[in-house]
């Protein structure tokens, strides 16, 4: 058996595998550890080949020695395996991953002689052998059933490219080199030869030009001969060599040696006759021994063979123009290499050579191309340009339009480079990322790392790992720093500060990365971001989180002076380098200016990122809690401008010990603040004035203008929803003496402390007072580009329009108001503005939708406030569409509410609704209309005996609210209403009572729409 180990693990290091160790009669082999290859999968599936060849052969003579027939079963599968140290000689330890166990398990699947492969194996090696599915299996230790395939045999012509969902675009550009290829056949007609270099970077399209091109050939009249290069098969000497003579002497994969001898020696002696030249060179490629070759020095055999190589291609190509295509000679072995130059050197007969390769490699040095001269010329294959890869994207798809994200993520990662454009999309669809619905192609979700297909993780892994150690180190240094690094913090943070030049300039040559043009300081890119993604995920964690702390502590050395400037890089750094006071400092700094930068997303995520470093800290000493309560009160504008109410009091109501434990009574202050604020939205209003006379209360013992400011602001809204509207004003107007100090430094003060006065005036009724502060609001908004400030604005000018009765113009306002707001919770409180504008306008129809927008937000969100209000005009809308029975019940339902949660201005508001609906059902019932009648018969007799009384009883609570609370606005028109009632009732005394106090209140509030119509009213009770 030891035998049998020994040329097993020959063959296994022939594919740069590597054994990880035998169990019994099993062998456990790695590919791609401790070095990558873009074809491990197929290195993997040949090396398995080769040894089941190998057992087979020696099957029967140990067979017998060990009294049973020995056969091989082999399982492969790819995926990530976790390993520790990697060392051929001294073994590796712990290698563990789910694909070690599914291979073991495949390897069960396979019947003796049979490879069986699992799904990722199959599609990176798809296009190299012939598989045969076996269908979804189960195996042991898989929830769902897997994948299997048994491979079957080699392909004759592999193609690298695997297509899974069968796309492939059109040719995409290339006209330019199309057409050079073009010219070289015209000229290889006049019988004048070309050496054409097609040079470009994985995945550019050489191959892809390349086959385009032959296909425009007519191959009756131009001979096409080929020879491949492959990653697997770079240590295998002469590979495209031997190769490219397969194709001319038709030898197949399989042939027995006898037949591969009669092939050959009747195919040199066709083309050249002189057989003693040729055949001994080329058979010992195929290891047939001719004595002429024997005992020859290596030196002498190598020139006789490019000799007989050179006679061979001479006599092809004297017989039909010939184009001679070697494929990928980035991996052809030095020994052909060289054959290859100096046979090109010497050509004599009339071709095209067509050598492809990447820039890894170079077939000329400069000295020799400028003896080779015109006949060479070199096509250099760039990436798609922008356009051109939205082309391909959609020639991929077949479709015109192509999601707008789709085409920015394809546009950021494949920049351009036409293979990982094509495996993008595929990985997309594979994983069920990007979908197909009626035609059309939707990207269902964000788009993850995990959606990059492995095969170009293994083209990049492969690509690297061809690197130096230092030129490989250095790349990984950069990656932390990230897709453009400057020279000066790499420098530094480096640990082979003598490589860096040099290994930068290889780095630069091999094409993984570019100078920045035109940057004040030495500044890098990595060509791809696909691949700085890929060094940097082929570091340890280890190892990154140190890199990315010695990143940090440089970049904070480097910009002691303009610190600000980096602080989102510095907080990046710090918090993937585990270091956790900086991090967090950083991290709140940079949550502070994108709140400048009303970057509320990222703000949020900022914030978040410290809150839950901060949390998350074991042991916190005092100055933690102190930092994290700061915290909370900086990041509670993030909440507040995006309107989350629910999670910003839960968030605070978690936090109310902590901090009333911190020694710092300003941040307490604001932290009551902050959560007296929370509090009024999510509905709870008693508690939350509580809170905030609390911080108002600190702020005056402190003697902290800004804590006062704040409370104040939040106070007036909080006294108007509760009804304590004289109070409100009272906070508004103290508030107003403070604000002017900070209203270049906290523009957010001066305007929600603004709004909330002018709540109070609306709620007043005060015509005059709300119409000044709508438009301080709105010029407020214009002069500094706040759209919060902007929108209120037109809230309260609509506002004072709805005081005096103009309901068109009032309607208007909000509209534009709504289009002014930026916000979702803006845009919902002029929404509700303009459903209040058409519900007292009559204008029904046109308030149902913009409410019912109202009513989804805030139910999500938690803006209670705006959604009882809502309601209730929602339960008007759909009264006045005849739907009585449910509307009344959800005005009934919100009035309710606003009882039990304080609100009285809305209660207030409802009474009045209420009572308003009553009398109009009451004065219609002799003539209601016939369609309103037949949808609530049932609800109609039930309920029209009482809608009189109800009516007077709704109308006369409104009153008494309204009184108490001082919203002499809503008064005003409860009395007009009531008056007009008592009209229909014929009791004119009551009637003239209300109307003239209607008259007086309209007077005081310059509601002068409404003091017409009360004029009008009291003239004909007359
Ligand atoms: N101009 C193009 N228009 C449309 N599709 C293209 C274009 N160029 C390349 N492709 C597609 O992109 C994929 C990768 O191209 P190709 O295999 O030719 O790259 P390559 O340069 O030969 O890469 P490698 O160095 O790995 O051999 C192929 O599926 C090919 O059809
Ligand atoms: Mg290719």
């Amino acid at each position: 058996m030891s035998r049998i180990f020994g040329e097993i693990s020959r063959i296994v290091t022939k594919y740069e595998g590597f054994i990880e160790k035998f169990i019994g009669d099993a062998v456990v082999a790695l590919f791609g550890v401790p070095k990558a290859h873009e074809d491990d999968p197929i290195r993997a599936i040949r090396a398995a080949r080769e040894i089941h060849e190998l057992v087979e052969g020696l099957g029967p003579q140990l067979g017998q020695k060990i009294g049973q027939p020995l056969r091989m079963h082999t399982g492969i599968d790819t995926g990530l395996v976790v390993t520790g140290e990697v060392d051929p000689e001294k073994g590796t330890h712990g290698v563990s991953g789910e694909s070690l166990n599914i291979a073991s398990r495949l390897s069960g699947l396979a019947k003796p002689g049979e490879i069986v492969i699992g799904s990722v194996t199959y599609s990176q090696a798809e296009g190299h052998f012939a598989f045969e599915g076996l269908g979804p299996t189960k195996v042991k230790g898989r929830a769902g059933p897997i994948q299997a395939y048994r491979v079957l045999s080699p392909m004759g012509e592999p193609s690298k490219v695997h297509r899974l969902h069968g796309m492939r675009a059109e040719l995409i550009g290339r006209k330019v080199e199309m057409a050079l290829l073009g010219e070289a056949l015209d000229r290889l007609r006049e019988k004048e030869g070309n050496i054409i270099c097609i040079c470009g970077d994985a995945g550019t399209g050489k191959s892809r030009l390349v086959e385009e091109f032959k296909a425009t050939l007519d191959l009756e009249e131009t001979q096409w001969l080929e020879g491949h290069a492959y990653s697997y098969a770079q240590n295998i000497p002469y590979f495209p060599l031997i190769d490219l003579l397969n194709g001319v002497f038709q030898v197949e994969e399989g042939d027995p040696p006898k037949k591969v001898k009669a092939k050959i020696e009747s195919g040199v002696e066709h083309l050249v006759g002189k057989k003693e030249d040729v055949l001994p060179y080329v058979g010992s490629l195929y290891a047939l021994s001719y004595t002429a070759a024997e005992n020859m020095s290596p030196e002498s055999w190598k020139s006789r063979l490019k000799d007989a190589v050179q006679m061979i291609l001479s006599a092809l190509a004297r017989r039909t123009p010939t184009i001679l295509y070697l494929e990928d000679l980035h991996w052809a072995d030095p020994s052909f290499v060289e054959l290859l130059r100096n046979a090109l050197l010497e050509i004599r007969e009339p071709a095209i050579v067509l050598c492809v390769y990447r820039p890894t490699f170079n077939l000329f040095t400069s000295h020799q191309l400028r003896g080779i001269g015109k006949i060479y010329q070199e096509i250099r294959l760039q990436d798609l340009s922008p356009s051109e890869s939205q082309d391909m994207l959609g020639s991929l798809l077949k479709v015109d339009s192509i999601p707008a994200d789709l085409r920015r993520f394809v546009q950021d990662k494949a920049e351009g480079n036409p293979f990982y454009l094509e495996e993008l999309v595929n990985s997309l669809i594979d994983s069920g990322t990007l979908i197909r619905e009626d035609g059309n192609w939707t990207l269902i979700r964000l788009v993850s790392e995990s959606d990059i297909s492995p095969t170009i993780h293994g083209v990049i892994s492969g690509r690297l790992d061809r690197l130096e150690k230092e030129e490989k180190r250095i790349i990984q240094e950069a990656s932390v720093i990230g897709r453009a690094f400057l020279y000066k913090i790499l420098e530094r943070v480096t640990e082979l500060k003598a490589d860096i030049d040099p290994c930068l300039r290889v780095l630069e040559r091999l094409d993984l990365i570019r100078t920045r043009p035109l940057q004040p300081d030495l500044e890098y890119v990595f060509k791809h971001a696909l691949t700085q993604e890929v060094v940097y995920n082929g570091l340890l964690k280890k190892e990154r989180k140190e890199i990315h702390e010695r990143i940090g502590q440089v970049m904070e050395q480097l910009f002691r002076q303009r610190l600000s400037e980096h602080y989102e890089t510095l907080a990046l750094h710090f918090t993937k380098g585990h270091s956790v006071q900086k991090a967090v400092d950083y991290l709140i700094k940079s949550g502070e200016r994108s709140l400048k930068r009303y970057a509320l997303e990222d703000s949020h995520w900022y914030f978040k990122k410290a809150f839950d470093f901060l949390s998350n800290r074991p042991n916190k000493t005092k100055q933690d809690n102190r930092l994290l309560i700061d915290l909370l009160n900086k990041w509670s504008f993030t909440f507040h401008y995006r309107g989350y109410f629910y999670e910003l009091n839960d968030l605070l109501g978690s936090h109310v010990n902590l901090a009333k434990s911190i020694d710092d009574r300003a941040k307490l202050g604001m932290f009551y603040a902050w959560m007296g604020y929370a509090l009024h939205y999510v509905g709870r209003l008693r508690v939350g004035y509580q809170y905030l006379r609390e911080s108002l209360h600190i702020g005056e013992q402190i003697g902290d203008k800004w804590l006062i400011g704040w409370s104040c602001a939040f106070l007036t809204w909080t006294c108007v929803d509760l009804g304590l509207v004289d109070e409100a004003i009272r906070f508004g107007e103290k508030g107003r003496k403070i604000i002017k100090r900070f209203l270049s430094s906290d523009q957010e003060l001066f305007f929600v402390l603004t709004a909330g006065i002018g709540y109070a005036y609306f709620c007043k009724g005060q015509r005059a007072e709300t119409l000044t502060i709508g438009r301080s609001l709105e010029d407020f908004g214009h002069r500094y580009s706040n759209s919060r400030s902007l929108s209120m604005g037109y809230f309260y000018i609509a506002a004072s329009h709805l005081i005096s009765g103009s309901f068109l113009s009032a309607m208007e306002t909000a509209k534009k108001g709504v289009h002014a707001a930026k916000e979702p919770m803006f845009a919902q409180n002029l929404r509700i503005m303009f459903g209040l504008s058409c519900c007292f306008g009559g204008e029904f129809e046109q308030a149902e939708k913009p409410l019912r927008e109202v009513v989804t937000y805030s139910k999500k969100f938690g803006y209670r406030t705006v959604e009882v209000p809502a309601y209730g005009l929602l339960g008007l809308v759909l009264i006045a569409k005849g739907q009585m029975k449910s509307g009344l019940k959800i005005i009934e339902e919100a009035r309710q509410s606003s009882l039990e949660n304080g609100y009285r201005f809305c209660h207030g508001v409802l009474e009045y609704i209420l009572g308003k609906m009553y009398s109009q059902i009451f004065e219609e019932s002799t003539p209601l209309s016939i369609p309103v009648v037949a949808k609530n018969l049932g609800f109609l007799l039930r309920s029209v005996p009482f809608t009189s009384t109800k009516a007077e009883n709704h109308f006369n609570k409104a009153i008494e609210v309204a009184k108490e609370i001082g919203a002499n606005g809503i008064l005003g028109q409860v009395y007009l209403d009531l008056g007009l009632f008592y009209k229909t009732r014929k009791r004119t005394e009551k009637a003239r009572e209300c109307i003239t106090e209607a008259l007086q209140i309209f007077e005081q509030c310059e509601a002068e729409l409404y003091l017409k119509q009360a004029k009008e009213a009291l003239a004909s009770l007359n």
